[in-house]
């Protein structure tokens, strides 16, 4: 099935680019936060909980329900655009841990478009990135049995509309909040202070005033992203970019609810165009959550030839990504955190191409996934895959970024500057440079 990355690469206008179970194809401010309560005025630290949270108006409720119809509608379109297309529909849809419960399980909460689970999305979408943020906790640890009917169960019609004292009676959040301190410090004393960002107070937010910011579990989730693209100096990179041609194009396959977007379109602004790749049930999530945060021009791909920079914001169904990767080839960062190990092998043979096929020729895959060992029976060795596709690899053992996968930064021209800057960077124990890996 592995198509030689070589043939993929450069991608001039007429060149034929081929992906795994897919034809042929021929290439042609954020809103102001309202000030957090203050719960311990004593210790000067704040905590603030969802009803202190700026809420949803009128028109993007009625916008995030508009998005929500819009990809239930593309969600119907999957198998009979992908069987007219001569495609297997399974390459584009659910698969491996994502294809079973999810519709039925995050569909009763979110596409009944009820305005409480919309409002509190946050409090809902803690299968992106693991963290439960309606108790502050990992999903490892068991939720509180009071909370199981609330927030965890199969039928929720929608959220209660006093979450605040539902938070307060079940469990101290201060002592939670505190637990995060560390790691926090961690990546505070580490990273310049201009890239890192508060969680923003909109959908439910929960957060404690720290060192100037408002954070939780996901803050150490995204900024540890953040801060290994920081420490490895993909950042420079990216801003020699937007430097250079007036903005930089960064594609995130499976983004989640858009928590690493979010940190890094505050930072960049309309000069980072953000495209999401992801399923359509994610989308709904990651489209609503970004386009009401950044007020910016956003497209919703169908199967434009040219997607152009003035769009901040793209979002790309799976099923309809080759014709997006066919249109696409200089795409200067690719991200993808806890993801690709949930899919199934063809699936990950299929976007090590496509990303292959789309950067730019300096360009980086940020990759971060769970070896096959410890992601158990039923997945991949993810990193194989990529393998074949690319000339070069910088692997980074134990750093910040959450999720214990293990780091790797991918390239077909990787800049010295960033293997340099790494060296000096990170101990020798944990970084491995290897040119010529394919
Ligand atoms: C565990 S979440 C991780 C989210 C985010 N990257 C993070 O680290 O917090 C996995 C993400 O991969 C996406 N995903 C799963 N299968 C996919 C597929 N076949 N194509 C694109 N995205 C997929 C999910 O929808 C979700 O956004």
């Amino acid at each position: 099935m592995s198509v030689d990355a070589a043939q993929l690469a450069g991608s001039p206008e007429d060149e034929v680019k081929t992906l795994p179970g897919v034809e042929s194809i021929s290439s042609a401010s954020q809103s102001a936060a309202v000030p957090p309560l203050q719960d311990n005025e004593e210790d000067s630290f704040y905590l603030t909980f969802p009803s202190a949270n700026e809420q949803l108006t009128d028109a993007e409720f009625e916008r995030a329900c508009e998005l929500i119809d819009y990809y239930i509608e593309e969600g119907n379109r999957i198998v009979p655009y992908c069987v007219e297309r001569g495609r297997d529909p399974d390459l584009f849809d659910r698969g491996n841990v994502w294809q079973e419960g999810f519709v039925d399980f995050l569909g009763n909460m979110m596409l009944s478009k009820k305005y409480n689970n919309l409002n509190r999305m946050r409090l809902i979408a803690w299968h992106f990135s693991a963290y439960r943020l309606f108790d502050l906790s990992s999903v490892t640890e068991p939720p509180p049995s009071e909370w199981f009917n609330v927030f965890y169960s199969r039928g929720v019609e929608e959220l209660p509309d006093d979450v605040d004292s539902l938070i307060h009676e079940s469990y101290d959040p201060w002592h939670r909040m505190e637990t995060l301190f560390p790691r926090l410090d961690n990546i505070i004393d580490k990273v310049d202070a201009k890239y890192l960002h508060s969680q923003p107070l909109r959908f439910g937010e929960i957060a404690a005033s720290y060192r100037g910011f408002m954070v939780n579990g996901d803050s150490i989730r995204y900024w540890g992203g953040v801060a290994a693209l920081y420490r490895t100096r993909v950042l420079e990179q990216i801003e020699r970019k937007i430097a250079e041609r007036g903005m930089c194009r960064v594609l995130e396959i499976g983004p989640g609810y858009g928590g690493l977007a979010y940190q890094l379109k505050k930072t960049y602004g309309d000069k980072l165009q953000f495209i999401a790749v992801d399923l359509v049930e994610s989308l709904i999530y990651s489209s609503i959550y970004l386009t009401t945060l950044f007020k910016e021009k956003a497209l919703f791909y169908t199967d434009e030839k040219v997607v152009t920079a003035d769009n901040g914001l793209v979002f790309v169904p799976s099923f309809r990504s080759p014709e997006f990767f066919r249109a696409i080839s200089d795409i200067d960062l690719c991200i993808n955190t806890i993801s690709m190990n949930e899919m199934t092998a063809a699936q990950v043979d299929y976007y090590a191409q496509a990303v292959s096929m789309c950067l730019a020729k300096d360009g980086i895959f940020f990759e971060c996934n769970r070896d096959a060992l410890r992601a158990g029976p039923g997945r991949i060795e993810v990193k194989s895959y990529i393998a074949l596709q690319f000339a070069e690899r910088l692997s980074v053992e134990n750093t910040e970024v959450a999720g214990d996968g293990n780091l790797d930064i991918w390239s077909h021209a990787l800049s010295p500057a960033i293997v340099t800057a790494s060296e000096r960077e990170y101990p020798a124990s944990v970084l491995h440079y290897r040119r010529g890996v394919r």
